[in-house]
């Protein structure tokens, strides 16, 4: 009986003892506090108002094709629900969307996950992009460091606007190849502004994803402060 007692004590202690040990760390911390407009970059809202109307409208692409809502759409939690984008020259939105056939068929994917945008108007985001190659840089006469350098211009009054600069510029993503229209012309050229062919020496904005495009994660790398 009291070997009987023993064991069962003795089993009852291995559930116990690790729920206690458990208990003993536990720490509970208070919840942050919720945020608030002062945790948010000023905007005016006449400013808003555009970047809204801008962000759904397809005129900013090479092909006239492509928003960045495509891509960072309200209905998919501001991404596109693919696991791969489908740039410029896809069709439709969403899971949906396809790369299309024959002489239309896209060879190129965005060859990156299209993130969710929310709260990134937040002040405490001042890096951007999966490797941070857009971010608020104090050193630098634009205040941002991006791939394009010393050629990104000045005036441009936060991060978030800083990266709107760069998918319009990007053959996957919004401008288009060749001689399609005059934008992807001009990016692809070295041509009136040099920047452009930077921003094309960067893996989002590849206009190869070959060779070159491995050359230019280096080169893009290379420039980025740890
Ligand atoms: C073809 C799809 C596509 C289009 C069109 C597109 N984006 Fe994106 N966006 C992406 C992908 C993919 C990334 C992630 C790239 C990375 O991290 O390297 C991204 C990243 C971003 C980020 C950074 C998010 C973060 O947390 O770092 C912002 C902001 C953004 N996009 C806004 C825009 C705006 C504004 C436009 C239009 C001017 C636009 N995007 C057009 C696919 C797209």
């Amino acid at each position: 009986m009291v070997q009987a007692a023993r064991t069962a004590l003795s089993i009852l202690a291995l559930f116990t003892v690790p729920f206690a040990a458990n208990a003993a760390e536990t720490t509970v911390y208070p919840l942050p506090a919720p945020v608030s407009d002062s945790d948010y970059r000023d905007v005016s809202e006449a400013r808003a108002r555009l970047g809204r109307l801008l962000f759904y409208d397809k005129v900013l692409s090479g092909n006239k094709n492509i928003a960045c809502a495509t891509c960072h759409h309200p209905d998919h939690g501001t991404s596109d629900g693919l696991s791969l984008g489908i740039g410029e020259g896809g069709v439709g939105l969403g899971p949906k969307r396809q790369v299309g056939t024959g002489d239309t068929l896209i060879e190129d994917r965005v060859p990156r996950n299209s993130p969710a945008l929310f709260n990134l108007g937040a002040m405490e985001f001042t890096v951007l992009f999966h490797d941070g190659r857009v971010s608020v840089d104090a050193y630098e006469a634009s205040g941002f460091d991006t791939p394009a350098e010393e050629d990104f211009p000045q005036g441009i009054f936060n991060v978030v606007a800083a990266q709107a600069m760069f998918p319009v510029t990007s053959a996957t993503e919004m401008a288009g190849s060749g001689e399609e229209n005059p934008i992807a012309a001009e990016a692809e050229t070295d041509g009136v502004d040099g920047s452009r062919s930077r921003h094309r020496n960067v893996p989002k904005c590849g206009f190869h994803q070959g060779p070159r495009a491995r050359g230019a994660i280096r080169h893009a790398s290379y420039h980025h402060r740890p």
